[in-house]
Order: C-alpha cells, then structure tokens, then sequence
C-alpha cells in the first residue's frame, strides 16, 4: 500500500456513486487486486477489500468498532450497545443477548418458525406473480420478530412499520433529512418495545421475557440490545431472500438441488448465497492507533470500512469466486461480520433462510425469476432489490 493517491481506472464506477451501487463487484474486483487498502479521497474512507485484511480490522482490538459506529446516534438516548462498544464492556452487553438469540432460543422457535414458513407459503398465490421481497422477505422476517418477542397477531404491520422507519440509518450515507428521521423513528421504535417488554412479563415461551427477566442489564440496556437487533437485523434478514432468490432462480440446477437438499446442505446453500450478495456489505471501524495492513501503514484515527462483501469474493479464499455453489464447505464467508461483533443472530438466520427457500422451491417447482437487469436499491447499507417480481407456476 502507498498514501500516494490511487484511482480507479476510467471504465469502473466509484462503488458508492449513483451508477456504481447497482453493481459495485467489478470496482471492489479492481481494488481488491490492485490497492487492497484504498484510501478514498471522496469519502475520506479507507476501504479494505482483502479476506485477510477485513479479518484483521474485524478481529483486530485497534479497529474500534464504537468509534466506527459513532456516527449512527439516536434520539432515545439509550446507552451504547454490544455493536457500539468494545471489548471488555462489549462482553457485558453481549454475553445476555445470548438469552434473545444464542441457539437455545433459537431451538425453542423452531417448531414455531416452521409453521410461520408453511402459512406464508399457503398465502403465495398458486399461478401467481408475487414480490419476493415485499410478499416473502418482509413477512418472513416480520414472523421471526414476532416469534422472538411475543408479537401478538394484530401488531405485525405497526411493528414492520417501526422496523422500516428505524432501518433508514443502517445506511451510514443515508442523507441528513432523512437520518434525522431514522434518528427519531428509533426513538419510537424503543418506545414499542419498552411498552410491549413490559407486556411479556412471566411467559416461557419467549426469548424477549428472559432477556426482560435478567438482571445483569439495565432496562435501558436491555432496550438497547432489542433496538439493536431490530435496526440491525429486521432489514437485512428480510432483503436477503430477495438477494439470495435473484441469484438462485437463473441458475435452474442450483434450485433443483436446493429442493433436494437435506438440512446441511440446506445450510451450506444460505451461507454462499450470503457470501454472494451479503446484506450488510461493509462495515465501520476507526484505527485507535497506527496500524501496518496490507504491506502499507494507516494512520491512527483512520475510518475504516471493511468491505466484506469484496472479501467475499476474493479468489485467494474462494475458488472461483463469481461462481454460485450451493456446497461450498468449507465457505469462511465475512457476510456475519468476525472476531467479537459476529452476528449473534447468525445461527437463527440460517435456520430461518434453511426453512424456507428448499420448502419455497420444492412447493413450487416452476418458479421463475425475472428477466432483465436486476432493480437494486441506491442505499448501501442492506444491499437490496427494490422489487423481485417472481412467477411462482404451478405447486408441488
Ligand atoms: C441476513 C441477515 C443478517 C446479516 C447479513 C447480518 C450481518 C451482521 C454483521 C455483518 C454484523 C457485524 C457488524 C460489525 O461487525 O460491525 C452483525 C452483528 C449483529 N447482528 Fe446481524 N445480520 C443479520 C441478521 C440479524 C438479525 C435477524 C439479528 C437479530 C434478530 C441480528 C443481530 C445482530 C446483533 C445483535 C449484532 C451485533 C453483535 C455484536 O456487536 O456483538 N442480525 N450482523
């Protein structure tokens, strides 16, 4: 790496301009090869492309993950969170989030999940044309909150109402009219869930009323964590579908094994369509100290995004790196972050994306996606369609 400015050469586009964010992977390509740690003068960003690197800033104790997320502050003026803290305190905030999310609760939902998943494919229109990504993401990760929290029936649209409004600020370069909204839209967000925590008192069956129910928080901070893994997952979980169905229906051998697949090879397949399109496509660190990386130095104080998306793709980690395949193993994909701030919410999104696409698949086996250029969304931050018209056909 040199400080000399590098640029990238005239035929790609910035992955952050207009025209860039519908495809960013050849300019990552680019950089990845070429100037894996990238300091980018428009942004005043270093952006690291390299598998090896991004592992580093991910598990490295001088990238800092609270300064890095500094900037997504709130109008609910709850404390900091387990993605806005730094080991040692993070370990604090983390350890009783296992209580919402660790594996045990998520076993004890999947039986409820399972019959989320079969209703929403008794809704899907038969010969129909639907939304993947507003008539399957968005239910489905609605369905996986309700089960997580207690959401009675009827509160569903006014909770993926709050969950919409309070997502705007995943994308750190939303623009400050509408951050502010997103700012405020927390706000009322942990206002719900204060009142509807209050609500779940006593049940057994819900991970929300056990994390309620621990001690080692303060209401406050047990807010924070539900807030955070509303802001930080409700949006991702349910845009994946959409990104993992656009790049799974055109490739018909791929949808036949999926509809054969078993429970791991199931597994296996949401793991590399993550690894392919991962919803959180970057993440924020800033250096505490001067760090060698990548053969260069960067400065203390630097912003850092980890661009796990471009690390992803790096073909010093994965054969043919473009290439959708559904067994990839083993797949040490970054699409769950790394190193302390892992998604703590990984093993109940596997389960969830493992219910439902072989079950999707199997039930209809002549679904087809678009033709065309996929819609992707301008934000950055989930990495999105707009739309996915599907044809489901006929069902099993
Ligand atoms: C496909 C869906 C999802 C993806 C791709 C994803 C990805 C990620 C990534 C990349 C991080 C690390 C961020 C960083 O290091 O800065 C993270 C952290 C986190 N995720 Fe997820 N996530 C998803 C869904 C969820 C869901 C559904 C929840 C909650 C129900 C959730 C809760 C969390 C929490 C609490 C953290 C912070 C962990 C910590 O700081 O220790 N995520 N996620």
């Amino acid at each position: 790496m040199t400080t000399a400015p590098v640029r990238l050469p005239e035929h790609l586009i910035h992955p952050f301009a207009p025209a860039g964010r519908a495809n960013p992977h050849p300019a990552y390509r680019w950089l990845r090869a070429n100037d894996p740690v990238h300091y980018d003068a428009a942004s005043r960003l270093w952006l690291v492309t390299a598998h090896g690197d991004c592992a580093t800033v991910l598990r490295d104790p001088r990238f800092s993950a609270a300064q890095g997320q500094r900037e997504r502050a709130r109008d609910d003026a709850l404390p900091p969170s387990m993605l806005t803290t730094d080991p040692p305190d993070h370990h604090r905030l983390r350890a009783p989030g296992a209580l919402l999310l660790g594996p045990a609760a998520v076993r004890s939902l999947s039986a409820g999940l399972l019959e989320d998943v079969d209703a929403l494919l008794d809704r899907l229109p038969v010969g129909g044309r639907v939304d993947a990504v507003a008539e399957i993401g968005r239910p489905l990760a609605t369905a996986v909150y309700a089960r997580l929290f207690g959401l009675p029936a009827g509160e569903s649209k006014r909770f993926e109402a709050l969950a919409r409004a309070a997502s705007v600020n995943l994308d750190p370069m939303v623009p400050p009219a509408r951050a502010a909204l997103g700012r405020s839209a927390a706000g009322a967000l942990t206002h719900y869930l204060d009142g509807h925590a209050s609500s779940v008192v006593g049940r057994t069956d819900v991970p929300l009323a056990a994390l309620a129910a621990d001690d080692r928080l303060s209401r406050a901070e047990m807010l924070g964590i539900l807030s955070l893994a509303v802001i930080g997952g409700w949006q991702p979980l349910a845009e994946f579908i959409g990104n993992a169905l656009h790049l799974l229906l055109p490739d018909r051998a791929a949808v036949s094994s999926l509809a054969g697949a078993d429970e791991d090879l199931a597994r296996l397949a949401v793991d590399e369509l993550l690894r392919l399109e991962a919803p959180i496509p970057f993440t924020a660190r800033v250096t505490t100290d001067r760090v060698e990386l990548g053969g260069g130095v960067l400065p203390a104080g630097a912003r850092v995004l980890a661009v796990l998306t471009a690390a992803n793709r790096d073909p010093s980690v994965f054969t043919d790196p473009d290439e959708l395949r559904l067994d990839r193993s083993p797949n040490p994909h970054l699409g769950f972050g790394g190193g302390p701030h892992f998604c703590l919410a990984a093993p109940l999104v596997r389960q969830t994306a493992a219910l439902l696409l072989p079950r999707l698949v199997r039930r209809f086996p002549a679904l087809r996606g678009p033709d065309g250029v996929p819609d992707w969304d301008q934000c950055l931050v989930p990495r999105r369609l707009r739309a996915l018209p599907i044809e489901l056909g006929g069902s099993a």
